[in-house]
């Protein structure tokens, strides 16, 4: 039951909704066009990354920083970090801006506050939402290598099918889509949608 009075009709298998029939919930998946990818293929997708990420790592053990890049990366580091296998790791948030609110697309790149510390030594593994121009990555990616990092390579959960992603280096992607803007999963619009349980397109009258 939902505080609004509408009730949970149980979840469908393959989005992950629960639908309600009245309340902020049918609200928020309103907003949506299109389902691209269910949270059932996230799960599974997060699952396979970390296996080969906690393979590739395994020499890595008390000398691993992941960066999740925030605040798109929240959903998507957090179910990936819970599925590694590496019993000391360590979890050092940064904080790129490219896009300003109702902005979709970027206007470059630039970090907010200060860079993580002490990665002298440290293979680091960055996680972000999307690839898009690339900027974020190359960006982070210089960054840590001057800063003394023993290796840097990146995981992202999407990656665009246009040059400016496929040709920027990135070592771990969970799907490639098109070239469309897309939100849920820790993916915003003006700082919404980051909630949705999956990535989807936005309708053009909730934008
Ligand atoms: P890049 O630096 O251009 O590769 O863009 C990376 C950042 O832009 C991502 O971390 C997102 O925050 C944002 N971004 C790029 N494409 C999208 C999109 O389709 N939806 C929401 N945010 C996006
Ligand atoms: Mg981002």
């Amino acid at each position: 039951m939902s505080a609004t009075g509408g009730h949970a009709t149980g979840g469908s298998h393959e989005t992950g909704i629960v639908e309600i029939s009245t309340g902020a919930h049918a609200r928020l998946h309103d907003d949506i066009e299109r389902i691209l990818v269910p949270s059932s293929a996230i799960a599974a997708r997060v699952a396979a990354l970390a296996q080969t990420i906690g393979e590739d790592y395994a020499h890595a053990d008390g000398r691993l920083t992941v960066v999740p890049v925030m605040t798109g990366s929240l959903l998507f580091a957090a179910d990936l970090v819970r599925a590694l296998p590496q019993r000391r790791l360590r979890i050092q948030l940064t904080t790129v801006s490219s896009y300003g609110g109702k902005a979709t697309a970027s206007r470059g790149s630039a970090i907010v506050g200060s860079l993580p510390k002490h990665l002298e030594g440290h293979h680091v593994l960055i996680v972000d939402d999307i690839l898009d121009s690339g900027g974020t990555l190359r960006l982070l990616r210089s960054a840590f290598e001057e800063r003394g990092a023993a290796s840097v390579r990146a995981c992202v959960l999407l990656r665009k099918k246009i040059d400016s992603a496929m040709s920027t280096p990135c070592e771990y992607v969970g799907f490639d889509i098109g070239d469309e803007f897309v939100v849920g999963y820790g993916l915003d619009y003006d700082d919404l949608y980051r909630n949705l349980p999956y990535v989807g397109t936005l309708r053009k009258e909730a934008r």
